[in-house]
């Protein structure tokens, strides 16, 4: 009896909405994604659907997004078998963790992080929540982001920020004044902020859902 998993349903997405054209191009190579903090709030690695603690448990909260991607090398070969880890703040803009001073309520059903491995050609999915913004001071108000951390042999570990391209003038506001962000050159920012858009109403997934698509490219171990 085949057994199916949630990680095959989700990665089994990548494939059908490969098919219908919404995933970015394919080997085309980046230039190197620029790397950003870590930030305090690095987790311990879990699954890659982080809607949900397991799959009869009740669903966090806000609004669903699947987010696809590839890792490259320089010439824009897909790398299998990558580690891909995420984390983020809820919808609300908390961390599940001890060192956020942000008052707001923790998300008990949402998995604040996750893992996954690139398949053969270097895909990777993860079905989530769009975060929420939140204070980072009280002048400085970061944007929504996704932290990103890329483990592959043979090339330098990337540690780095995804960026949600604006829905509002607010958004573009938080983007434009985000002082991480705006620590790397105009080119390098287009490479972590990616457009989400509604899923085609062809494929299964939810109705209201988003799916967004990060090339991502890693920098080869050089010996010096
Ligand atoms: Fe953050």
């Amino acid at each position: 009896m085949n057994v199916i998993t949630r990680r095959d349903l989700i990665v089994g997405t990548v494939k059908t909405t490969s098919a219908l054209g919404i995933l970015g191009p394919i080997s085309r190579a980046l230039g190197a994604t620029p790397s950003q903090t870590e930030g305090p709030f690095h987790p311990v690695n879990q699954d890659n659907d982080l809607t949900r603690k397991s799959p009869n448990s009740p669903p966090a909260i806000g609004e669903i997004i699947y987010l696809y991607g590839e890792v490259r090398d320089e010439q824009g070969r897909g790398l299998s078998n990558a580690v891909v880890e995420l984390w983020q703040a809820a919808a609300n803009g908390k961390y599940n963790h001890p060192g956020d001073p942000n008052p707001k309520p923790v998300d008990p059903n949402f998995q604040y992080w996750g893992r996954d491995i690139t398949d053969a050609s270097g895909k990777f999915a993860f079905k989530t929540i769009r975060p929420g913004e939140y204070p980072a001071d009280a002048t400085w108000t970061r944007p929504a982001h996704i932290h990103f951390r890329i483990l592959r042999p043979g090339f330098e570990d990337l540690t780095t920020q995804m960026y949600f391209s604006p829905e509002n003038d607010h958004e573009q506001e938080l983007l434009e004044k985000d002082r991480i962000l705006n620590a790397l050159s105009p080119a390098d920012r287009k490479k972590l902020i990616i457009e989400f858009r509604l899923a085609p109403t062809a494929s299964h997934l939810e109705a209201n859902a988003k799916v967004g698509f990060f090339p991502i490219e890693m920098r080869q171990n050089r010996q010096t």
